[in-house]
């Protein structure tokens, strides 16, 4: 084959995907990076302006927002559906429900099991990504019958595992380890970053805190700019009990860090969370004593440019970051 293998999969002129993002990436962001020629994903909360408890109301404002990014651009998009475990299953049952009766061209799926969605959605036509940490995982993912796998490195922002393996660890094992694509995130936000995944064995791009940071992203504009004043070290990884999240190191994540440290109940942990969570920080711009999910990138993030403009700069500067590249190894290996 002749042509990258996500950019077949999934239609589309760039392997760059924009990763789901709750509460950031809705309609505007992921028709603006499809438009541009890479495959843009709706995520949890896409469009909601509450806090929405009933399931049904919920998968119905996907159903608008999928509505929403097919009136603003014909090129292929994908959805997000977070398994999760327990009574949170009802969410991804109706969400699974409007993306099969929807068609939509392609589903992400994170935070469970890979057998739960994936024939429901295959039957419907719908292409299968899902996400994973660990190279038995994607095995795994791959016997389920996924169409690729999306690896997420420790340095990505939002809720994961506690694996820790980086994105430099992570993809090698995990291209060697599965047949179908692989697809690479945490810590990409330029072109080196891509050049190195690349390298790494991946076939495909998966950017987060990066698209959060523009124009097009539901993200309040006090967010933007605290992602964009933060500089070198600047999230934290904190330990939920069920899973770990990375965070922008701010007045919540070290509250949170506190209550840990001193035993605070599952009970307060969770009043906590109600009061402090992401919501409160990507809708209602509480950008210090709320929760936003971010990724070590963040301390490369300069700007907030409309995201067709980011993306069509990372690919223009491929060329000269591969040309330099090349470079460097023609004069370690000495061929000319
Ligand atoms: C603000 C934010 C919210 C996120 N929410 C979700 C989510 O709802 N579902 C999901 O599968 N991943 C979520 N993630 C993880 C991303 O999809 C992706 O794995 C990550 O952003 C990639 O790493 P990067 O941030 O270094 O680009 C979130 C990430 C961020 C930054």
């Amino acid at each position: 084959m002749n042509q990258n293998r996500i950019c077949y999969l999934l239609g589309i002129r760039y392997p760059v995907v924009q990763a789901p993002m709750n509460w950031v990436s809705g309609a505007a962001l992921a028709a603006a990076v499809s438009e541009a020629g890479g495959m843009g994903t709706l995520g949890p909360n896409a469009g909601a302006k509450t806090i929405e408890p009933d399931p049904e109301k919920t998968a119905e404002t996907m159903r608008e927002q999928i509505k929403k990014v097919r009136s603003l651009t014909d090129k292929p998009f994908a959805v997000n559906v977070v398994v999760g475990f327990g009574e949170d299953v009802k969410y991804s049952q109706k969400i699974v429900e409007v993306l099969t009766e929807e068609k939509v061209p392609a589903a992400i799926v994170s935070v469970g099991r890979p057998d739960t969605y994936t024939e429901t959605l295959k039957n419907a036509g719908i292409k299968v990504m899902h996400a994973i940490s660990t190279a038995r995982h994607a095995q795994k993912a791959q016997q389920a019958g996924v169409d690729a796998v999306i690896c997420e490195g420790y340095e990505a922002g939002g809720h994961k595992g506690f694996t820790e393996l980086t994105t430099f660890v992570l993809t090698p094992l995990v291209a060697d380890a599965v047949d179908i694509p692989v697809v690479t995130g945490g810590g990409i936000g330029d072109a080196r970053g891509v050049l190195a995944a690349l390298a790494l064995g991946a076939d495909g791009i998966y950017m987060g805190s990066r698209f959060m940071a523009t124009q097009e992203s539901d993200s309040h504009d006090n967010v933007k700019q605290a992602v964009v004043r933060a500089k070198d070290a600047c999230t934290i990884s904190l330990d939920k009990q069920f899973m770990i999240a990375r965070d922008l190191n701010n007045t919540f994540a070290d509250q949170f860090r506190q209550m840990r440290k001193s035993g605070a109940s599952a009970e307060e942990l969770g009043k906590y969370l109600d009061e402090h969570g992401q919501y409160h920080a990507q809708h209602l711009g509480r950008a210090d004593d709320a929760e936003i999910c971010c990724g070590q990138v963040a301390g490369m993030i300069n700007d907030t440019p409309p995201a067709g403009e980011l993306l069509g700069s990372i690919i223009a500067d491929l060329e000269n970051r591969f040309a330099e590249l090349e470079k460097q190894v023609r004069q370690i290996t000495g061929s000319t």
